[in-house]
């Protein structure tokens, strides 16, 4: 089993990244320990130069996503590394390229979502977004992807590139990855509206936690949680069309590991009230202490450059085989 991931690096981390996917990641790197296998995980910066990110963010935020990381609890058993410093991932992109269709890429709903009305505005790193996606997965021939369901298309679209290589050249080089979504937490929704998916380009700070967050503004934020004023239900699949109430009892599930169906037993008559508040102690609980080691690794940023370094390089050795393999597989003479 081999594991990747990665993650954007625009603005700050926040608890639907945390609750969909870094939960999963520090979970199988415990589990790989005894089952055996690697987990690779990234700092995705290539991916962040098709939006509008200026020099400066990219470089913070890309060294302060990583202590983030580290301090959720990725570790040395895991291969931790940013994007731009494996160039196996942009070369495998460009051969994807002649694989990949266009027809593919204009389906991609993350792409009809960001370019919106102005396509012709829009970068052309951002419709070929997905394709650079594959590349980073199938470069280290990983089995297993855990995002959120957000992420379900690129993976598909993955599949579909690596099926069309395997193919088109006669070759049984990439493996076709699994998506591993988080059951408790698939899509976390925004604190100001339940239809919208908790996001990290949401104008407003208030429609979500930062894993930056301290106590008070984790509490305040929660607080003012739109929600209505029906208390909880007996039954969680009565919550089903109020989804501001259903996605705070989802996140008190997720945080706490428990079963959505026993939070809303335990709060059953009651109002939001008494729900959130329980809710802002539960989150402070488990996002304090991240809190309070990610403020101790940014104060040496320089160590955390090192290790993203040493991660590349152990990265870069596990892809260089793949990426001349499919060098070999095109025809050309390197
Ligand atoms: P990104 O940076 O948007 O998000 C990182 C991870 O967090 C998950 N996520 C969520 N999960 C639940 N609820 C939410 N509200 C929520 N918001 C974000 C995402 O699904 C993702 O797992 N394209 C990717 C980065 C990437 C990548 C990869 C991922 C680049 N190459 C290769 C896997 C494999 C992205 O933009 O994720």
């Amino acid at each position: 089993m081999r594991v990747i991931s990665g993650i954007q690096t625009t603005g700050n981390l926040h608890l639907g990244n945390y609750l969909g996917a870094i939960k999963q990641w520090v979970a199988m790197q415990n589990a790989m320990e005894a089952d055996g296998g690697e987990c690779l995980f990234f700092l995705a910066d290539l991916h962040a130069l098709t939006g509008n990110v200026t020099p400066a963010e990219l470089a913070t935020s890309t060294i302060e996503m990583a202590a983030t990381l580290l301090a959720a609890g990725i570790d040395d058993r895991s291969i931790l590394f940013n994007q731009a410093r494996v160039p196996a991932h942009a070369e495998l992109c460009w051969i994807l390229q002649g694989t990949a269709r266009m027809g593919w890429l204009n389906r991609m709903t993350q792409w009809k979502d960001k370019a919106g009305k102005n396509r012709d505005g829009a970068s052309v790193g951002l419709f070929t977004y997905p394709v650079l996606q594959a590349a980073d997965i199938l470069v280290y021939q990983a089995t297993h992807v855990p995002v959120g369901e957000d992420q379900k298309q690129h993976l598909e679209l993955t599949r579909d590139v690596a099926a069309k290589f395997n193919t088109d050249f006669g070759v049984e080089l990439f493996p076709l990855p699994e998506p591993l979504i988080s059951k408790a937490a698939p899509r976390i929704m925004s604190l100001r509206d339940g239809q919208a998916k908790m996001s990290k380009s949401d104008p407003s700070d208030l429609s979500r936690i930062n894993l930056i967050d301290d106590d008070a503004t984790i509490a305040a934020k929660f607080r003012k949680a739109k929600t209505d004023a029906e208390p909880l239900p007996e039954s969680f699949d009565a919550l089903a069309e109020r989804p501001e109430a259903k996605n705070l009892v989802t996140i008190f599930a997720a945080l706490s590991d428990r079963d959505p169906q026993s939070v809303v037993t335990e709060f059953a008559g009651q109002g939001f009230g008494a729900f959130k508040p329980a809710l802002a102690d539960l989150a402070v609980s488990v996002l304090g202490p991240i809190r309070e080691r990610l403020t101790r690794l940014l104060d040496d940023r320089g160590q955390v450059g090192a290790q993203l370094a040493r991660g590349a390089d152990r990265a870069g050795a596990m892809a260089a085989p793949t990426l001349l393999a499919a060098k070999r597989a095109v025809g050309l003479q390197v």
